[in-house]
């Protein structure tokens, strides 16, 4: 199995100063990385000196977003050939935020996935359900179609290269996190669809990261849940110390 995957989503927090200290105070409380992998995700505008600030030192840089072009007349979008020269190994697709407030569908997340990885970058696909439809009872249907969609076009090579990250969209800065059961049902569900989608050996690689609510005082016991395979952190990744307190509990 991959180590286990731990990605900072600072949405959008943070002017190049800011990020900047952010990743310096990261970088010097990360003596050695082992045995697990750390990618910081800042604004677009931030990038740049993000990458300068982590340069050399094991933490990985990735995007919050891309376009499904190289280029082209695209007015504020950025390109995975963009993101992947700023040295992005890592984007994150189809958060639940780009999905309910840009209305990003099925379809688009589909081209931004083949985008992402023809241009060498490992895509970490979000999927989640709202709170209306865990009430319903279609918290399985409703992952079940966003990775069937997802997937689609992705050929077998590209298959290694994918990361998903669960995040129920009720749990996303709200302070309620899933609970440990329910985040190893869910997970569980998705390995599941997975292994259907993708082949029994395939499917038992891919990473599943959990998000909604991490925090240092809960990152073990999710960590803990069943087939997590890391965590994607919003809030709690804009403070240094409770970042790295979440990071420690999977170090090596
Ligand atoms: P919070 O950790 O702030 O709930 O955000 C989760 C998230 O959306 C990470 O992508």
């Amino acid at each position: 199995m991959k180590p286990p995957l731990i990605v900072g989503n600072w949405k959008m927090h943070g002017t190049q100063t800011e990020a900047f200290a952010l990743a310096r105070h990261i970088r010097r409380g990360l003596k050695a990385i082992k045995g697990v992998e750390v990618v910081l995700a800042p604004p677009f505008t931030a990038l740049a000196p993000v990458s300068q600030a982590i340069k050399g030192s094991g933490l990985r840089l990735g995007g919050q977003n891309v376009h499904w072009q190289t280029e082209g007349a695209f007015t504020g979008e950025i390109s995975p050939k963009m993101l992947q020269e700023l040295g992005c190994r890592f984007v994150i697709v189809g958060h639940s935020e780009r999905r309910r407030l840009f209305k990003e569908s099925d379809q688009l997340i589909a081209n931004k996935m083949l985008a992402s990885l023809r241009a060498g970058l490992r895509p970490i696909l979000c999927v989640g359900e709202t709170l209306e439809e865990r009430r319903k009872g279609t918290m399985p249907r409703v992952i079940t179609r966003q990775l069937r969609a997802a997937l689609k076009g992705v050929r077998k090579s590209g298959i290694e290269k994918i990361e998903i990250a669960y995040e129920p969209v009720w749990a996303i800065g709200t302070g309620h996190n899933a609970t440990p059961d329910q985040v190893s049902h869910a997970h569980c569900w998705i390995r599941k669809v997975l292994k259907e989608l993708l082949g029994e050996k395939r499917g038992k690689r891919c990473r599943i990261l959990y998000g909604g609510s991490v925090r240092p005082d809960n990152a073990a016991e999710l960590g803990r849940a069943l087939e997590v395979n890391g965590l994607l952190v919003g809030g709690a990744s804009l403070r240094a110390r409770d970042f790295l307190n979440i990071v420690h509990y999977f170090l090596a």
